[in-house]
């Protein structure tokens, strides 16, 4: 068997609630493990590992709610969430006991994945460099940035970008929360010339450029500090991933970010929050053209009435 059985994220709509969100450092797995030690339930979702699993493993695994099943050697490795406890996992797969570990929360502790993996959105392979993939696959590495392309909240924005460059290829995009930096790298390999992407968390910004560098595309992507009011000027396509209280906050400064007849692509809104977000940018101007939702997060494309 390769790769993974089951794999999904947390339909969670606010991805930092859910504690972990970067890979864990030594102290941090220390403090996890003393947790353990004096006997707490998991606040987070853990990894287990079993040899020699039962034949029915797999569906008792599912039926517990695992996050992301791979086999491993002789056994599987799983992704539990936290309220179920390894005692649990055993008895229900009629074991003695299961190896428990710290696991990995990707995209702010929203993602669950064993190992890093390939996933397709669209036309866009997003796939680590150390996995094959053919050679037009957007490469981002395993990093504390959002934006690994398994968040719904980034496949929907893929998929809107994909959309909207179906229609015209604006010659430049600007990324508002550019996280990992996927949708304005994204942008660029779909045709875009020339895109900015902003984020206030420095080490975003860091690792965007280290993923413009991976991907041969540093020369066309120019990464600011900041949010949309450190830039000046006007964009024909704008995209911003954020949760709906910054972008709610940030409307009246983001539309004039937005060209004449310009898209704006949001994302990162909880499908309960739709209608204020979207009343908020109607009454600046823009038009709203469609919504999507998955996993109750919701995606905004509008246009500029100007
Ligand atoms: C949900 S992630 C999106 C990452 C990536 N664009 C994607 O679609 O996967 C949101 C990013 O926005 C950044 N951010 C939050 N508030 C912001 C603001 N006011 N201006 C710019 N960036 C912001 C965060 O630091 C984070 O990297």
């Amino acid at each position: 068997m390769d790769g993974p059985l089951v794999s999904r994220y947390l339909p969670c709509p606010n991805p930092s609630i859910r504690g972990v969100g970067a890979p864990m450092d030594g102290l941090s797995a220390l403090l996890w493990t003393a947790r353990w030690c004096q006997g707490t339930l998991p606040c987070v979702p853990y990894r287990i590992d079993i040899s020699c699993p039962p034949h029915d493993a797999l569906d008792h695994l599912v039926q517990l709610g695992a996050l992301d099943i791979e086999p491993v050697n002789d056994g599987l490795a799983a992704i539990i969430p936290d309220g179920v406890t390894p005692d649990a996992v055993a008895g229900a797969l009629s074991v003695a006991s299961v190896a428990v570990s710290p696991a990995v929360g990707r995209d702010n502790g929203s993602v669950w994945l064993l190992s890093p993996r390939a996933v397709r959105i669209g036309s866009v392979l997003v796939a680590p460099p150390e996995v094959a993939a053919p050679p037009d696959a957007l490469r981002l590495t395993d990093s504390t940035a959002f934006g690994t392309g398994h968040h719904p909240t980034t496949a929907l924005c893929v998929e809107a970008l994909e959309e909207a460059l179906t229609i015209a290829v604006p010659d430049r995009v600007l990324d508002v929360g550019t996280g990992s930096g996927v949708l304005a790298l994204t942008a660029l390999m779909m045709g875009v010339s020339r895109a900015v992407g902003l984020d206030v968390d420095a080490d975003a910004v860091k690792i965007a450029a280290e993923h413009a560098r991976l991907n041969n595309l540093a020369d066309r992507l120019q990464l600011v500090l900041g949010g949309p009011d450190v830039v000046d000027g006007a964009w024909p396509l704008v995209v911003a991933n954020v949760l709906a209280a910054p972008l709610m906050e940030m409307a009246p400064v983001l539309v004039r970010r937005v060209g004449c007849r310009g898209r704006l692509i949001l994302s990162g809104i909880p499908w309960s929050l739709e209608s204020e977000v979207g009343q908020t940018y109607r009454r600046l101007g823009m038009r709203h053209i469609r919504s999507e939702t998955r996993a109750g997060w919701t995606v905004l494309v509008a246009q500029a009435s100007w």
